[in-house]
């Protein structure tokens, strides 16, 4: 006869959720937001339904909407114009830029909104690749400098945190430095640690233009700097270099591919994960939902609470206005 029975604590919904071990709220969501110039614009990103580019004012009225669903932390990311692009990056440092305006617009508007500027080269780069390139090689420390001063520039303009996605060695101490030189010690870092190569950033790229070019004297991909998706461990040693280096929060991307480095670094240290649930997992959750082949509301709560069981307090997700308003109907 057997006494132990698993199902007693399933039996309904009230005893579910008396032993349930995580739970998914909005206090866990940052929303990534892509900008563009101009007034009153946006956009429809066609592989990421229900995503736009928008102008300043547009963004605003969206983060105010954002804010009261209760998705208080936005990810920034620029559309920037193809005429301010060279090999130097120097456009993302303008103080005057697309980038400085959006996050002063945005603290003005919603002061309590955690702005995470994105810093990386890559859509200020002619080649659209996250370093300066020089004889066909991405440069290393020249590219650091060049994250530093786009860091404090986006401190001066409000950013509460600087979220690097660059993957170039020592980064986090070129920034930290940086602003602690200037002043901002209460501007933190969120590093992306372990970012992979992925082929599940394809819409992001095609949504910001950014995407390394077709050109036989740079590289065509980013695997000289970005993970290499066949291994793990080398995820933890990237991670303790930048918590060494001064990160305060940690970041694992993609997202539901890399479970297993999600809990593999939960098990390892005691600084804040965050998760990115990128854009291709959108397009293909999208996608399927469209086509009748998946329920829409309850495959995005599943996913983003699979990264919570995972052990990630953060979760950078396009699905983070929608979830709000799925979880504010329950
Ligand atoms: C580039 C950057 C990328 C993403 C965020 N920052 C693309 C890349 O590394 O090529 C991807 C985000 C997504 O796919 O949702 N610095």
């Amino acid at each position: 006869m057997i006494h132990s029975r698993n199902r007693r604590l399933r039996v309904n919904e009230s005893i579910r959720s008396l032993v349930r071990e995580n739970i998914l709220t909005t206090d866990d969501f940052v929303m990534p937001i892509f900008v563009m110039e101009g007034e009153n614009q946006q956009e429809a990103i066609p592989s990421m339904p229900g995503i736009f580019r928008r102008s300043i004012d547009l963004t605003v009225k969206e983060c105010k909407e954002l804010f009261s669903l209760g998705v208080k932390s936005v990810n920034l990311y620029m559309k920037v114009s193809e005429h301010l692009k060279d090999n130097t990056g120097k456009e993302a440092w303008n103080k005057d830029g697309l980038m400085q305006q959006t996050i002063k617009a945005i603290k003005d508007a919603v002061p309590g909104m955690i702005v995470m500027p994105d810093v990386a080269l890559d859509p200020y780069s002619i080649y659209g690749h996250d370093g300066i390139i020089e004889n066909g090689k991405i440069m290393n420390d020249a590219t650091n400098d060049a994250l530093a001063r786009m860091s404090v520039s986006h401190a001066e303009a409000g950013a509460d945190l600087v979220a690097p996605s660059d993957m170039m060695d020592g980064r986090v101490l070129a920034i930290r430095e940086a602003l602690e030189e200037t002043g901002f010690t209460d501007v933190g870092i969120v590093s992306y640690a372990a970012k992979y190569a992925s082929s599940f950033y394809g819409p992001f790229r095609s949504a910001l233009d950014s995407a390394p070019k077709e050109n036989v004297e740079i590289p065509k991909d980013k695997k000289t700097y970005q993970m290499d998706f066949h291994n793990s461990r080398e995820a933890l040693n990237e991670v303790f270099k930048d918590i060494d280096e001064g990160a305060d929060i940690i970041m694992i991307k993609p997202g539901l591919p890399y479970l297993d480095i999600v809990s593999k670094v939960r098990e390892a240290i005691d600084l804040p994960i965050a998760v990115y649930n990128v854009s291709g997992e959108y397009a293909m959750v999208k996608a399927a939902a469209q086509n009748g082949w998946l329920d829409n509301d309850k495959t995005i709560i599943e996913s983003l609470t699979c990264f919570k069981r995972a052990g990630a307090d953060l979760i950078f997700t396009y699905f983070a206005k929608e979830a709000a308003m799925i979880l504010g109907k329950y």
